[in-house]
């Protein structure tokens, strides 16, 4: 035994192992996902994503101001109407509640990068993602609503505009109408790769969402392929997406690989709340170490190739990257 190479040298110490280190998790890698719900006076922790909660917009002042506190300077919002109709017409009310979120957070923090996630789902009351004409979600009128709906986050001040939705064409109607209308620095990160995934289950709960018939599989992509991911990618970026975004993370990470090395564009990926939820259950329970999984997990998002990271985790991982840090010095 007289191996030359030793690659243990290089993990002897912690100091080593840092200098060595490949990928470095920050703070600003992070978008925190928040829900804002009807109301006055209401911090409501949700049921299906616990330490997570819906507030009214009154409440939001003190959230956006803990969170600029860590560091993380990007929230995406979702809003829950007090009404839903066929159209989803909530979603692009001027005095929606996403609307007047984001005036809101504008007001006490102008600096926060204000993204929305543009979907009908939550203000339909059949629960999908566009109109539906003979029990099929209709693309093309679906994608007139959808660019309506963004123009709308646009005009109430928004910084970016987040398409869910899955359906063809909607990014170049949205790039269009924002640019006919001015907000031309305002960018569109693309939900380009959404599979139609069993993670989403508690976020479905958590924003009333859930299809009121059938499933999202004619718009969502199955979870068995990765070469549609790339033609999603493609298009989309043809059509003008400033970033595009893998969704879920944690099952994806080869498709999130191969579109960074296919485009090299800024990708996002979306930490679901369904595996937000497997590791909050697993923890609860004492089977895993909470802190260490969840920082490996968020690890393994950057080091597969993605810049921007949505998570439930944003505010802990902000905690918890700062003690590291502190626990050296
Ligand atoms: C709306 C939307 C969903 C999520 C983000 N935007 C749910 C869905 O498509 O069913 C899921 C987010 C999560 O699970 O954390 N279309």
């Amino acid at each position: 035994m007289d191996p030359i190479y030793r690659p243990r040298r290089l993990r002897v110490n912690q100091a080593i192992r840092s200098l060595v280190r490949e990928t470095s998790l920050s703070v600003n890698d992070f978008i925190y996902p928040l829900f804002v719900v009807e109301g006055k006076g209401i911090k409501r922790e949700i049921p299906s994503l616990p330490n997570q909660y819906h507030y009214s917009v009154d409440m939001l002042g003190q959230e956006i101001k803990e969170i600029a506190a860590l560091g993380i300077k990007a929230v995406l919002l979702f809003g829950l109407p007090h009404r839903k109709d066929s159209c989803g017409s909530e979603a692009y009310h001027e005095e929606g509640i996403v609307q007047r979120a984001i005036r809101e957070i504008k007001r006490i923090h102008r600096e926060i990068f204000v993204i929305t996630d543009v979907c009908m789902c939550q203000y339909t009351d059949h629960g999908h993602c566009g109109i539906i004409e003979k029990e099929y979600v209709a693309n093309d009128v679906s994608v007139k609503y959808i660019a309506q709906i963004a123009l709308s986050h646009a005009l109430a001040g928004a910084d970016m505009v987040a398409p869910s939705d899955m359906m063809d064409g909607r990014i170049g109607a949205i790039r269009k109408i924002l640019d006919k209308n001015g907000f031309t620095e305002v960018s569109v990160m693309s939900y380009s790769a959404k599979y139609a995934s069993a993670f989403y289950g508690p976020f479905r709960a958590a924003a009333d969402s859930a299809p009121q018939f059938g499933d999202r599989k004619t718009y969502q992509m199955d979870p068995a392929n990765s070469d549609e991911a790339l033609r999603e990618v493609e298009l989309d970026l043809d059509e003008g997406a400033d970033v595009v975004m893998v969704k879920p993370a944690l099952s994806y990470l080869d498709v999130v690989r191969k579109v960074k090395d296919a485009f090299r564009v800024p990708v996002a990926v979306y930490n679901v709340s369904g595996e937000y939820a497997m590791l909050k259950a697993a923890a609860a329970k004492g089977l895993l170490d909470e802190r260490a999984a969840a920082l490996e997990m968020l690890t393994s998002m950057k080091r597969a190739g993605a810049d921007l990271i949505i998570t439930y985790y944003a505010k802990d991982a902000a905690k918890w990257l700062k003690e590291e840090y502190d626990e050296f010095v």
